[in-house]
């Protein structure tokens, strides 16, 4: 087929959004949006993954008070991992797993377990295809979960949560609750990455149970905001009401 021509000295669409593209890489914010998508493609390749199939999820199969699915860009995923500082016998759970970005990130370093909390069935299918793709990358075992993260009674070990603005609201309150209990149940030591945009405010700022520890920015993604909580067993003590005699 003879390729569509374009008014503009009868260009060809592909020829002028090339043009487009070049004129971007000129400025420095073309640069960095260049370098994000590159990243983001060596990340796929190496994990031998699609995360990115952003049409999986549309707003309409998300209930109001949750985020439907859309990945934290790979650069971040690894900015904000390095911040929480995982170690061994680390337990890290990601709320709101999408196709299992940050788990697999995670799932490269030599920790105790890995675990995705996903309300949709399937982007958590989608999750364990990719995490089975990856199965030659990753050091720690990765479970991805189908369910509601309000319904979902967190495990007296995890270490680490992460959250890239997967709900709001009443869902937010119920999953800190859920959160708080195990702390209660077991006092430990917790940190918690959450990542939220500009027009979303910081959900956790009120948790008296939380100390912030690092803010980091989201680079070229200037809405984004990654914060590093962590809670201490002394800080519960400080916090929680003493258990009645
Ligand atoms: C913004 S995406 C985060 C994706 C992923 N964490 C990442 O960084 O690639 C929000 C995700 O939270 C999921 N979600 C929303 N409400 C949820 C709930 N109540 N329980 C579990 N997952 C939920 C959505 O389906 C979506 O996949």
């Amino acid at each position: 087929m003879a390729p569509r021509l374009h008014g503009q000295g009868g260009m060809t669409t592909a020829a002028l959004q090339l043009k487009k593209r070049i004129a971007k890489l000129t400025t420095v914010d073309g640069w960095r949006w260049g370098l994000v998508r590159a990243e983001d493609e060596l990340w796929e390749r190496y994990f031998c993954v699609d995360t990115t199939a952003a049409t999986v999820a549309s707003r309409r199969d998300v209930p109001s008070e949750s985020v439907r699915y859309e990945p934290l860009p790979w650069f971040l995923v690894r900015r904000g991992l390095r911040a929480l500082r995982l170690r061994k016998g680390d337990v890290f759970v990601d709320y709101g797993a999408g196709l299992g970005r940050s788990l697999l990130m995670a799932g490269r370093q030599e920790l105790e377990r890995v675990m995705g909390v996903e309300l949709l069935g399937t982007l958590a299918k989608l999750a364990r295809d990719n995490v089975l793709a990856a199965k030659h990358r990753l050091k720690t075992p990765v479970e991805v979960l189908e369910v509601d993260a309000t319904q979902w009674d967190v495990p007296d070990d995890v270490t680490v949560a992460y959250l890239f603005n997967p709900f709001f609201g009443a869902v937010m309150k119920a999953v800190q609750e859920k959160l708080r209990a195990s702390l209660v149940r077991r006092p430990r030591a917790l940190r918690i990455l959450y990542a939220h945009p500009d027009d979303q405010p910081d959900l956790f700022a009120p948790c008296r149970w939380l100390a912030l520890k690092q803010e980091l920015g989201g680079g070229v993604y200037r809405s984004l905001h990654l914060k590093v909580y962590a809670s201490t067993p002394a800080l519960q003590a400080e916090v929680w009401p003493p258990p009645s005699t």
